[in-house]
């Protein structure tokens, strides 16, 4: 922890313009922290900048350019399970900002000897339960919230057996029994899907939400663990379009829509995959533009990106990427990250992966 915190003090030194001695007064100031308990409490302003710093080295986003605009709550002395929730809440609604989607994280308290005192279970504050396969055959929900929605279910949450139910926030305090909270339907923004020239597509009855907060993921920062420390940005369209509703694991809709559309599936060489996914992907941008919801094109994000990577260079600064994750999962070759190597690199602070709460 102590060689972290001081390479994280170092780099506020260098990047908030910090002078040689309120460097030195920080080191000795967290050195002392770290011997007589073990840990250590970053200032705001160092909270703010190494949250902003660990969105800027996640190897696996596309939306980088603008790291510097993350907002931060430090909520770090909430650790009631009530007082979250309705804190969440808070999150949410200044996070959807009536559409004008503000990137955001909300940081509560840090992992001390005893480990986290506080777990958020859900992967995102919203998200869709999945409920497994039907007597018809068909999947309801989202596939990837199934083991989630059995935990919800095993706790005594039920839902109303619909393709698109919301699920409800799990929040555990260290030693005690995780708590359900259901977040009111309104308190979500969801956006219904329609096309701008297929009718038929809006009687789907399709739907996303508007924001994506990732809320089981580490942020690790000076040696410390904010392993409730749930943030968000704006979609991309494919995120929902191609992955979310296109892959055969989640909504799998290709097959459906390319009916709809009139097309024969016998032959892949028809591509009847791509000309569907580029339908689902024209409803998503549209419906989410048309609601006034915040949203980027792949071919946008890729070149954001790019601009990304050019502003780091002239900071002298090596980006870390991961090459699979920041191709977008439509027309990559269409994206000049496509055409590039990426190499990851072990930059810290960053968000990280972690145990699943219930685990
Ligand atoms: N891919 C995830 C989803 O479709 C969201 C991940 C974060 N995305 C973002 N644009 N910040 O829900």
């Amino acid at each position: 922890m102590r060689e972290e915190a001081l390479d994280f003090l170092a780099l506020c030194h260098k990047e908030l313009g910090w002078d040689e001695a309120k460097h030195l007064a920080r080191k000795a100031a967290v050195i002392d922290a770290i011997e007589s308990s073990a840990t250590w409490q970053p200032s705001f302003e160092e909270l703010e900048h190494g949250a902003r710093v660990a969105w800027r080295n996640n190897a696996r986003c596309i939306g980088r350019l603008f790291w510097s605009t993350l907002h931060v709550r430090d909520r770090r002395e909430l650790v009631e399970p009530e007082a979250v929730a309705e804190d969440l809440l808070e999150h949410v609604r200044l996070a959807s900002n009536g559409g004008k989607i503000k990137p955001l994280v909300s940081i509560y308290a840090a992992e001390d000897s005893q480990g986290a005192p506080l777990r958020i279970w859900n992967h995102q504050l919203f998200g869709y339960a999945g409920y497994g396969q039907q007597a018809n055959g068909q999947y309801l929900g989202d596939p990837k919230n199934e083991a989630f929605t059995q935990v919800a279910q095993k706790m005594g949450w039920q839902g109303e057996g619909t393709h698109f139910d919301l699920l409800p926030w799990i929040i555990q305090k260290r030693g005690q029994a995780a708590q359900l909270f259901s977040p009111h339907d309104h308190d979500c923004r969801r956006v219904s899907l329609r096309h701008p020239s297929l009718e038929w597509f809006s009687d789907l009855g399709l739907e996303w939400y508007a924001v994506p907060i990732l809320s089981d993921m580490n942020l690790r920062l000076g040696g410390l663990n904010f392993r409730a420390a749930p943030f968000n940005g704006w979609y991309m369209g494919t995120e929902i379009g191609s992955r979310n509703l296109g892959d055969e694991k989640r909504y799998n809709l290709l097959p459906l829509i390319a009916d709809k559309m009139g097309l024969s599936r016998n032959r892949s060489d028809a591509l009847w995959k791509d000309r569907a996914l580029v339908e689902l992907n024209e409803a998503v941008l549209y419906s989410f533009a048309e609601e006034g919801i915040y949203i980027v094109d792949h071919h946008r994000a890729s070149s954001e990106f790019m601009r990304f990577v050019k502003k780091e260079l002239s900071e002298n600064r090596l980006v870390s990427g991961n090459w699979s994750w920041l191709v977008p999962p439509m027309s990559g070759s269409a994206s000049e990250l496509f055409h590039r190597g990426w190499k990851t690199r072990d930059y810290l602070p960053d968000y990280q992966l972690q145990p699943k709460g219930w685990r």
